[in-house]
């Protein structure tokens, strides 16, 4: 039996999502470790696991919930708690399979959140960042993919993979909530090993803001779809070495947890805010 191509994966699951759900909302909230904690409660009208839909990567983790929920009040729109990683041992496309899949739905808009340890001595813990702008130097690809054609090799204008308007809005929608956010450079690196103090010092003098371990390959695969994307970090520690304690996982998840309802509450201002991509 032939296999499936990657785009006739993608295309079978978002006709799923289309049975499951109807029509694509405009916007997706992706909301990384500890970070869905808040929309974990939120009043879906629908939801599905990750596992439920076709073709996902079937791989568990611990502590990571991952399902899609589909809200219609206060605003229609996706909420997708957890995301799959590069060091989950899975190829850069496979991580990306979900946000293709929505964006295939018919999702334009994506806000993709994760937690990241803060570089900045400026910042503190907790703290919510909107990424300006991110180092993707070590982060494999997720354009290869297995069949692609040889018609599209995926050069992708980068000059501004994190949507201006979006980031106005986020600004503007903090100020009026009083919350303070923060901006800066985010660097991925693909984990799972927290880094060494000289890596951290390292990435300062670098002059990056905050280190994490995802978001840039959905960034790419996003951008060469040409989807708009919105950026945020949620800064759960400091890098290694910067103050006694060790880093640790469960910490990260902690402090991602607390932060969750703030961050949850500025991204449902900002996605009320967005024009669709189709200009409705
Ligand atoms: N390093 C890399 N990724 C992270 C960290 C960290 O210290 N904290 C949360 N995500």
């Amino acid at each position: 039996m032939k296999l499936k191509s990657y785009s006739e994966r993608i295309r079978e699951s978002a006709d799923f999502l289309r049975g499951h759900f109807g029509p694509a909302p405009e916007t997706a909230l992706v909301l990384g470790s500890g970070l869905g904690e808040a929309g974990a409660d939120c009043p879906a009208v629908k939801e599905i696991e990750f596992f439920g839909v076709p073709h996902f990567p079937d791989l568990e983790m611990a502590g990571h919930l991952r399902i899609i929920r589909l809200l219609e009040a206060p605003l229609r729109l996706c909420l997708v708690l957890g995301r799959f990683h590069l060091y989950e041992g899975l190829s850069a496309h496979e991580v990306v399979f979900p946000v293709r899949v929505l964006s295939e739905w018919g999702v334009g808009t994506f806000f993709l959140t994760n937690a990241a340890a803060a570089l900045n001595e400026n910042y503190s813990k907790g703290d919510l960042m909107l990424i300006s702008d991110h180092v993707g130097f070590f982060m494999e690809s997720p354009l290869p993919w297995p069949g692609r054609r040889e018609t599209d090799p995926g050069f992708t204008d980068m000059s501004a993979a994190y949507d201006r308007e979006l980031m106005d809005l986020a600004r503007e929608q903090a100020g009026i909530s009083g919350l303070q956010l923060r901006e800066g450079l985010y660097l991925a690196l693909p984990g799972p090993s927290f880094e060494t103090p000289e890596e951290i010092r390292f990435l300062q003098r670098m002059n990056i803001d905050a280190v994490g371990m995802s978001t840039v390959p959905e960034v790419i695969a996003l951008r060469h779809l040409g989807r708009r994307v919105l950026g945020i970090s949620c800064l759960t520690n400091f890098g290694t070495g910067m103050r006694p304690e060790a880093v640790t996982h469960a910490g990260v998840i902690e402090t991602a947890e607390s932060s969750s309802p703030a961050l949850l509450n500025l991204l449902l201002a900002v996605a009320a805010k967005v024009r669709s991509s189709d200009g409705q």
